[in-house]
């Protein structure tokens, strides 16, 4: 297929590019301009905005083992809807993705059913009981893009110090679950003045910092890539922001819910609100889109968490941690920070498409010619009222429904495919 892209504002944080152009494809791959003939797709984006596939470097997909949840087939045309072209599937599948077989697996079942590209994340450990190694060259020979034990940390320092060796020499990232579960100690939400009057049991911001801290001591040690997942509090950014300083070998993301929502959002005990890290204070949230806005935080990832209908429709206690976000994010982040100065147009794309694409190694964040044809387009005057009916992923569980959102995914191209397009 041919396709070009006509009038829109381009957006390439690799070129530096931010101005109107035309964008050409051919053969899956950015081209140079050529005359359209019977068989080019023509798309008028006046008024549009013209990105590099956006890149989801933390979803659950739930496929092996909980297809009740999301599947490969879902979860991906939840990203296709939701703009982003790849995502990366974290490891706490069942079986768990610590061996090449679930790696391939993954990989094969992406290829055939998958709308947008998907990078396997591997598990640091066995089963991510955080015991004993996984076999992490055979993953990575596989195919794995990264490694993490994400729903899990790593509790066992000497072992993470040794994966960080590994990993170092695989010349892939540690994403890390940053969580002390003793200082966690079986809490439900962030502990603080709702988790006081609402009687729930506090996870406390330490319990997030002092394995920020660990990891990046480690990382600094070992020289590994490492990557921060889903910070939530002002310490962590502060902590991420000095070893960024001194060159530690470190990068973090954040995830809409904890730039948009703080802890008061559980006043009504509505386990939406359930997730982990949990929703922090008014202080954390003001800390993490300065984290965004300083470059401190260089990834916005969804953290997408399917679960059922019947496994959050029970007390707040015993629900499951976890939001879905492939739909709403573009919407999120063009609302709370786009449209209140918090990053800039080009710079919201930077950690949506580039930043990602860059720890994860993969292709992605550059619109040069000859590169791979990942296109998102986005419409910033599209407003709408989230509806999660509406939605292509399996499982609806998140706090945003009912909330107005302007600046929206309109096209997404995978290799010169159109796999989604607003009607
Ligand atoms: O809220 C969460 N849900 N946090 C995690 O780290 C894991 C995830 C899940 O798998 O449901
Ligand atoms: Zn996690």
């Amino acid at each position: 297929m041919k396709l070009i892209i006509k009038n829109g504002r381009v957006l390439d944080p690799a070129g530096r590019r931010d101005g109107i152009e035309d964008i050409y494809v051919r053969d899956g791959l950015f081209s140079a301009p050529f005359e359209a003939d019977g068989e080019t797709v023509v798309v008028e984006a006046a008024g549009l905005l013209v990105a590099p596939g956006l890149v989801d470097m933390h979803v659950h997909l739930r496929e092996p083992g909980y297809e009740y949840k999301e599947t490969i087939a879902t979860g991906t045309a939840a990203a296709a809807r939701g703009g982003f072209t790849g995502v990366a599937c974290m490891p706490n599948t069942e079986p768990v993705t610590d061996n090449r077989t679930v790696v391939e697996y993954i990989g094969k079942k992406a290829l055939e059913e998958g709308a947008v590209r998907v990078y396997p994340v591997g598990a640091i450990t066995r089963g991510s009981r955080g015991k004993e190694l996984a076999e992490l060259a055979d993953m990575r020979e596989a195919g794995a893009a990264a490694f993490s034990d994400d729903g899990q940390p790593v509790m066992d320092a000497g072992l993470m110090r040794r994966a960080m060796q590994y990993c170092k020499m695989l010349g892939a990232a540690i994403i890390s679950h940053c969580e002390d579960k003793d200082i966690a100690g079986g809490g439900v939400m962030h502990e603080g003045y709702y988790s006081t009057v609402l009687g729930l049991k506090g996870i406390p911001a330490a319990a997030e910092e002092v394995m920020v801290g660990r990891d990046i001591i480690l990382a600094a040690e070992t020289g590994c890539p490492l990557h921060i997942a889903h910070v939530s509090t002002a310490g962590s950014v502060a902590l991420v922001r000095e070893a960024k300083k001194r060159g530690v070998p470190v990068t973090a993301e954040v995830a809409p819910h904890h730039f948009t929502l703080s802890d008061l959002a559980v006043a009504e005990y509505d386990t939406n609100t359930k997730v982990n890290p949990p929703l922090r204070g008014e202080s954390d949230v003001q800390a993490v889109r300065e984290g965004l806005a300083d470059g401190t935080i260089d990834v916005i990832a969804t953290d997408h968490a399917p679960h059922s209908f019947d496994e959050k429709n029970v007390e707040f206690d015993l629900a499951p941690f976890g939001l879905v976000g492939l739909e709403t994010a573009v919407g999120l982040v063009w609302t709370e920070l786009v449209q209140k100065g918090v990053l800039t147009p080009l710079q919201a794309v930077e950690k949506l498409s580039r930043n990602p694409a860059g720890i994860l190694g993969v292709s992605g964040g550059t619109m040069a010619v000859g590169a791979p044809a990942d296109i998102t387009v986005i419409d910033p005057r599209l407003e709408e009222t989230v509806d999660p009916a509406g939605f292509a992923g399996k499982s609806k569980n998140m706090p945003f429904a009912g909330r107005r959102l302007q600046g929206l995914p309109a096209l997404t191209v995978v290799a010169g495919e159109i796999k989604y397009r607003r009607s």
